[in-house]
């Protein structure tokens, strides 16, 4: 593989000298610091990992293997005999030192409607809702789904199930009933919390009318435990359905938490592969928690009376890391946003870290690149001098992206944090560290401590042991937060992560390494797309087209979007006697079966789509043709029908 393309020299960004002067000091403040600790980190595992369990968690019974089991058998388990609750660690320690400390700022969709939660407070709303779902029957071990938009109630929802020891499986309330019910069934649900309706950039979100239509083909759920989020009059299935408030009011705010074992399930989540059928991955709770407490420490720097503010949204693996678990584990103060980037105004994410005078601030490339296209008065309008770390994640950053958050955002005083992880992870795998590492605008830097990264020719599954390298991106040691199984589907997992390359994790990105050492993550190699920061699998998109009775065959691709950083397009042939079909219509279809953020930008009917002899759709072709690329299409010779292309340009080049 050529590696030309990594002698273009970047501009290197020394870690601001600011942030080296302040005191306290940042945890990490030199290269040499992190590379001594991380060289440590990976030759000696148990040791690292083994200390900080110690140091960041708070034990029912102390563990006494720190790990155990390995890739080979998919068995890793990590500190197997301690016992712990993952929201006594969240809450409960915090709220007996500092019951008056806030836990969450919550930033309504309205400006001024903000409200503060303190762990006190927390604590008692926890136990509360822990004693509902008790009083209804939830029990350790038990799948919860939830389905919530951004409010603290969301919050008091995933705590309240870790503290039963039921497993949370947390559905993004933009997904669509089909998509709900689909994840319902598979984690076998029998309750579900959701809320009347949701408010996002001032539209409002008909959240329990989604659950109702999802349940139509649920007949196991039992019980529906409804927030009022606007209080609007929604509809009502007694005795399935309960009100949150109603149910609330019943129970008294202490609820002890459940002993729970190092490696029991502390949460489900879906996350689009390769095929159509989403995965339920699971994450056990200490690892989980470990991951989650250890990066923000480190990767934010977080100090005692930091705010911290992640615009993720709880439904993603980032709500649910940066959100909830790691700040909260820390003690920290964690802004839970509940609107968009640009409500009421393109201003709205700086009049929050002003307002709250915000430490860290953590979000996406694409909300990035959409902000910077309002320029940088609605910035710099505010304060944003609380400001120390700002990070990116979830796709590539754009060094032009990564340029513009930092001067503008970051007015140069600033960390800048590209960060690199996935579902799978549970929690941040390649990163800067704000007092450590000079950065290079794109790349996501160095391995986080414990991660033993390494590239491997994806042909011959081998280490490129060469500073300069291309391939893909792999994990030779276990580390505490990554995924133990896919839910009830534990060869699934094998395949998927640990059979492609034995002895390594799989991670299903490309990877470069530039001269010093820095990575550049490349993308996926698989069939995933990314829009927006949103995992899609093409499989996905292609089931919900053909769900369309006009549609015969469907192929779904990802092209480079200036905003978005992909976004989908999409072939369809039609049935006989359907050739008037609108494409609108098709764009409907995977709406409604997936959710609005997988809308295919575009929709071309075509007559055939580029098939191999054995039937396996050529989506490199289709690519090449949109993005223009006829003269250098590749070896057609393995299609059925080579003759087919010509047409298939003409009619793409038409529409
Ligand atoms: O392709 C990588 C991309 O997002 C994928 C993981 O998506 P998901 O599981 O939804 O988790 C997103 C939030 C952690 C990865 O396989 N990705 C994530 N972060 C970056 C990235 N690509 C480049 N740079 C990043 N910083």
């Amino acid at each position: 593989m050529s590696t030309d393309h990594l002698n273009v020299e970047f501009k290197l960004h020394p870690v601001p000298e600011c942030l080296l002067s302040r005191n306290p000091p940042p945890h990490v403040n030199s290269f040499e610091q992190y590379k001594k600790i991380h060289e440590e980190s990976v030759k000696n595992p148990t040791e690292f990992w083994g200390k900080l369990a110690n140091e960041l968690l708070t034990w029912h019974t102390p563990f006494k293997t720190v790990l155990s089991g390995g890739f080979e058998h998919g068995d890793v388990t990590w500190f197997r005999e301690g016992e712990l609750n993952a929201s006594y660690n969240c809450v409960d320690r915090h709220a007996i030192k500092n019951p008056d400390k806030v836990a969450i700022i919550y930033e309504a969709d309205e400006p001024g409607q903000d409200r503060k939660i303190t762990y006190g407070e927390l604590l008692r709303d926890v136990c509360r809702f822990a004693n509902v779902l008790k009083a209804h029957g939830v029990k350790k071990g038990d799948t919860v789904a939830i389905y919530m938009p951004m409010v603290p109630e969301a919050v008091v929802a995933f705590l309240a199930c870790a503290r039963l020891g039921a497993i949370h499986s947390v559905v993004f309330a933009g997904f669509s009933s089909e998509s709900l019910r689909n994840r319902i069934l598979d984690a076998s649900s029998r309750f579900i919390i959701t809320a009347d309706e949701g408010r996002r950039g001032g539209k409002t979100i008909h959240t329990k009318k989604i659950v109702d239509e999802a349940l139509l083909g649920c007949p196991d759920v039992e019980r529906v435990f409804v927030f009022r989020r606007t209080g609007s009059s929604v509809p009502f299935c007694s005795p399935r359905d309960v009100w949150w408030h109603e149910e609330l009011d019943k129970q008294r705010p202490h609820c002890p938490p459940e002993i729970c074992n190092a490696e029991d399930p502390l949460f489900i989540l879906y996350t689009s592969g390769s095929t159509g059928k989403p995965k339920g991955l699971l994450h056990t709770t200490a690892g989980y928690l470990l991951g989650a407490a250890t990066t923000v420490k480190y990767v934010f720097d977080y100090q005692d009376g930091d705010i911290y503010g992640c615009m993720a949204d709880i439904g993603w693996i980032t709500g649910h890391t940066y959100i909830i678990y790691g700040p909260l584990a820390l003690g920290g103060t964690s802004v839970l946003f509940e609107s968009t980037p640009v409500y009421p105004s393109p201003s709205r994410y700086w009049e929050v870290v002003a307002k709250h005078k915000i430490t860290q601030f953590y979000t996406a490339p694409t909300a990035i690149r959409l902000l910077r296209k309002f320029g940088r008065e609605p910035v710099d309008c505010h304060d944003l001098s609380s400001l120390r770390v700002i990070g990116s994640v979830g796709e590539p950053i754009n060094p032009e992206a990564w340029e513009w958050y930092n001067e503008v955002v970051g007015r140069n005083v600033c960390s800048v944090v590209d960060t690199y992880w996935q579902t799978e992870t549970g929690s941040i795998i390649v990163t800067p560290l704000p007092g450590a590492t000079a950065t290079k605008p794109g790349s996501a830097t160095f391995p986080f401590f414990g991660i033993d990264l390494v590239v491997l020719n994806p042909e011959t599954g081998e280490e490129i042991k060469t500073t300069e390298a291309e391939g893909v991106l792999a994990i030779r040691k276990p580390w505490p937060s990554m995924t133990r199984s896919v839910y009830n589907d534990h060869n699934r997992y094998l395949d998927t992560y640990l059979r492609p390359f034995k002895g390594y994790y799989f991670s299903g990105d490309g990877v470069g390494r530039d001269c010093n050492g820095y990575y550049w993550i490349r993308g996926r190699v698989d069939d995933v797309i990314n829009v927006a920061g949103h995992r899609l699998s093409t499989a996905e998109i292609e089931s919900a087209l053909i769900m369309h009775n006009a549609t015969a065959e469907a192929a779904a691709i990802g092209v480079a979007s200036e905003l978005k950083g992909q976004c989908v397009h999409a072939f369809v042939t039609l049935k006989p006697n359907c050739e008037n079909t609108d494409v609108k219509d098709l764009i409907l279809q995977v709406r409604k079966s997936i959710g609005p953020f997988a809308a295919p930008e575009k929709v071309y009917i075509v007559n055939d789509l580029p098939k191999t002899r054995s039937g396996k759709i050529m989506r490199r072709v289709l690519r090449k043709i949109v993005d223009g690329q006829t003269d250098s299409l590749g070896d057609l010779s393995t299609l059925a029908d080579p003759k087919m292309v010509d047409t298939l340009i003409e009619t793409i080049k038409k529409s």
